[in-house]
């Protein structure tokens, strides 16, 4: 078999890196991709990831058997109705499906038809009736761009004067390029991620993981695409992952067949255990980044087979590993997120090779043959351990093995899984 994965950061070598696994498949592309990707054998292809007509003729010169989407983006826009309409196999879900991720309105629509428990909410267009709204809201409250916008669109004002600029720059600097804001009630509780593979009205859940989008130790700083992540969560029971699924991932399936808009794809749900039980903070329709980096490893059974019976609406074959932690933590640009220091010269790609498998790398290029950074986060590395201490202990090392300049990463991804 041959595959094609779109996208260029950790997740998307993670995914190939697991392809590439299977006995099943001879060879893996990654479109972008990244130089990081080539020490486990997988190979970028220099298309740009808009150019659609480009990645089709590729995949007919190259004998590719299916195509895998990495980031939301193509979705959002429409990419796999695209390919499906040229004849060509791709796993994902379609334009409308996507719309759980694209139009965080959409979402809430479908939650509010289907009885999903979220935070309520109003939605906003008019700077002055947003702050009018505002005056008479208790604090924390959250605000969120409506559309896309990597994780940083959302902020948790503490207070009136907070609240005020967060409205002014995405209503009246648009810096979102969004005209709506919604504004939420904020939701306490421990956050965790949960995954599924959804086929229509089929629902395969992954086990749960945990994010840290704080830029610093304990949870301070601004947002980022994630710093770190550890899968299993621990201080999450399993009853509440069954709970999550009967009344969240299981009624957001269905509903989506409800509308004649069947959901095929990975549903990513961010939710929050509240004293009420969980509820939905935020649906994607792909993997996580960085969660997948620390579930897919985790997965036993061959990945390229369980993607190939999804394709033909078949039960996949899914075993996990159920003994210990696997914790990632990723290591960003110093100056990330706000002001990345750029082109930082990294040791020798072959220096890394050994650890092929502990590593998937993001923001990375050659120069001159020399592997440099291209963006803030640059690779994360993963190991697992019998519980968090020993997964700490052996990956913090390896970590200060590597480490180049100018470069930084949290010393405390997986707090939360010792406090339990
Ligand atoms: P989102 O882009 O919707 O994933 O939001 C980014 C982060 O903001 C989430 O991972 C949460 O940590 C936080 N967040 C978003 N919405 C809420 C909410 N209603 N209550 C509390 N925290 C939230
Ligand atoms: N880790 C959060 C996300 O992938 O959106």
């Amino acid at each position: 078999m041959k595959i094609l994965v779109i996208g260029s950061g950790g997740r998307e070598h993670a995914i190939a890196r697991k392809f590439i696994e299977s006995d099943a498949v001879s060879d893996v592309y990654c479109l972008p991709g990244n130089p990081g990707m080539s020490n486990n054998g997988i190979k970028s292809v220099g298309i740009d990831i808009t150019n659609w007509i480009g990645m089709t003729t590729f995949v007919r010169e190259n004998d590719i058997d299916w195509t895998f989407v990495g980031p939301e983006i193509p979705l959002i826009d429409g990419i796999t109705d695209f390919f499906r309409e040229e004849n060509l196999v791709i796993y994902g879900p379609s334009k409308a499906a996507a719309q759980l991720e694209g139009s965080k309105e959409f979402a809430k629509q479908v939650m509010a038809s289907a009885n999903i428990p979220t935070a309520n909410y109003q939605t906003f267009t008019d700077y002055r009736t947003a702050l009018d709204y505002m005056t008479h809201q208790s604090f924390p409250i959250v605000i969120k761009a409506n559309g896309l916008a990597g994780g940083k669109g959302v902020i948790i004002a503490q207070d009136l004067s907070e609240a005020t600029d967060a409205l002014r720059s995405f209503l009246v600097q648009q810096q979102f390029n969004t005209t709506e804001v919604l504004i939420e009630e904020y939701l306490d509780g421990e956050e965790f991620s949960l995954m599924a593979f959804i086929d229509r009205d089929k629902v395969y859940p992954m086990p749960i993981s945990q994010d840290h989008k704080r830029a610093f130790e304990g949870d301070n700083g601004p947002n980022t695409g994630g710093m770190g992540a550890y899968c299993p969560v621990p201080q999450i029971s399993e009853d509440v992952v069954t709970e999550s699924i009967d009344k969240i991932v299981q009624p957001t399936a269905d509903e989506m067949m409800k509308r004649g808009i069947p959901f095929t794809g990975i549903l990513y749900v961010g939710v929050i255990l509240t004293k009420d039980g969980p509820k939905v903070i935020e649906y994607n329709v792909r993997f996580g980044d960085p969660e997948t980096e620390v579930v897919l490893p985790r997965l036993k059974t061959d990945f390229a087979l369980v993607i190939s019976k999804l394709l033909q609406h078949e039960s996949p074959s899914l075993q996990w590993e159920t003994e210990g932690i696997t914790l990632g933590v990723v290591i960003a640009a110093d100056g990330y997120p706000e002001n990345p220091v750029k082109n930082i010269t990294l040791p020798n790609l072959s220096d890394f090779k050994s650890l092929s498998n502990r590593i998937d790398f993001a923001g990375v290029k050659l120069v001159d043959k020399k592997l440099v950074s291209a963006g803030g986060r640059i690779y994360i590395m993963h190991k697992s351990g019998v519980d968090m201490a020993d997964a700490q202990q052996k990956l913090y090392r390896l970590i200060a093995d590597f480490e180049a300049h100018k470069t930084f990463y949290r010393m405390d991804i997986g707090y939360r899984a010792n406090l339990k």
